[in-house]
């Protein structure tokens, strides 16, 4: 009897520059995300580590514009008083940073997702230390999908890139995807955890079909059928799609560290981008 061959399975979605740029898009289009390893020099991710790190006690200590600061999406926003789970427009902080995002094989698969105009929406790259611990006002954040932040700006789709600086396991958290969920027309978020109202102007739904979820997003951290780990490295970079359904897992080993350096562009400026959104 022959062993089983596991590897295709854990592999799924992983790719390296080696890999036909033809299949990593097929791959993307089809489930909404893939995992980009040995893309980044592992020097280049050692530099973005220490620059960031630098940014966050910048941040903590007060020697950094305020604006570098926030307590955006904080469980506690108390807590940023004492550790700092985000340094926003980190690129300006960490030229590593702008130095990965030039990474030419990263440029042409997301000029092939999003149009040679993307980026053109972005907010700024953000660092996030989601490590679990007590100190931490951060650890987790349950089912969306990006565009749902922003539901009535015409500037969908779009795709979000992390750089991860901590490999990711059940011990320190980790993404959970619904592959194939960018597909659905997904509700926007007129009902939602927080109460929020959804500006005027928003559309029904948003997704690369027109075709419905088969049950609606959850609010929280409920299981999903279909839902997929996307376990990463040190050094992977994951792209995900706007409307691809995805939360994070919490970490259940306190002493541990979720690190990321996360940003999106979009197609706003790609006004011939033949994807459309449901409406
Ligand atoms: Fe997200």
């Amino acid at each position: 009897m022959t062993a089983l061959d596991l590897t295709a399975f854990a592999s799924a979605g992983v790719f390296t520059p080696a890999d036909d740029p033809d299949d990593v898009k097929a791959f993307y289009d089809r489930w909404g995300f893939v995992v980009l390893r040995d893309l980044v020099p592992a020097e280049l991710i050692d530099r973005m580590e220490a620059e960031c790190v630098a940014a966050q006690d910048g941040v903590l200590a007060g020697t950094l514009d305020v604006r570098h600061g926030s307590t955006k999406y904080l469980d506690d926003a108390t807590k940023a008083e004492r550790f700092v789970n985000y340094v926003e427009h980190a690129e300006e902080l960490a030229p590593a940073i702008g130095e990965a995002l030039a990474t030419p094989v990263l440029v042409d698969l997301v000029a092939r997702i999003l149009g040679p105009d993307f980026w053109k929406g972005n907010n700024g790259v953000v660092y996030q230390d989601a490590r679990p611990g007590r100190e931490s006002g951060y650890t987790r954040i349950g089912w969306h999908a990006d565009w749902q932040a922003v539901p009535h700006m015409d500037i969908w789709p779009g795709t979000a890139f992390t750089f991860h600086l901590d490999g990711t396991s059940p011990a320190n958290g980790f993404l959970r995807v619904v592959p194939g969920s960018h597909l659905w027309a997904t509700a926007s978020p007129f009902e939602n955890a927080n109460n929020v109202a959804v500006p005027d102007g928003t559309p029904p739904a948003r997704g690369y079909t027109d075709t419905p979820p088969p049950a609606p997003m959850p609010l929280g951290f409920e299981k999903i059928d279909g839902e997929y780990p996307v376990y990463v490295e040190r050094g992977d970079v994951i792209l995900h799609d706007a409307y691809l359904w995805h939360s994070a897992a919490r970490a259940t080993d306190d002493d541990t560290r979720r690190r990321h350096v996360r940003g999106a562009g979009t197609a706003a400026t790609a006004a011939s981008w033949t994807r459309r959104r449901a409406s």
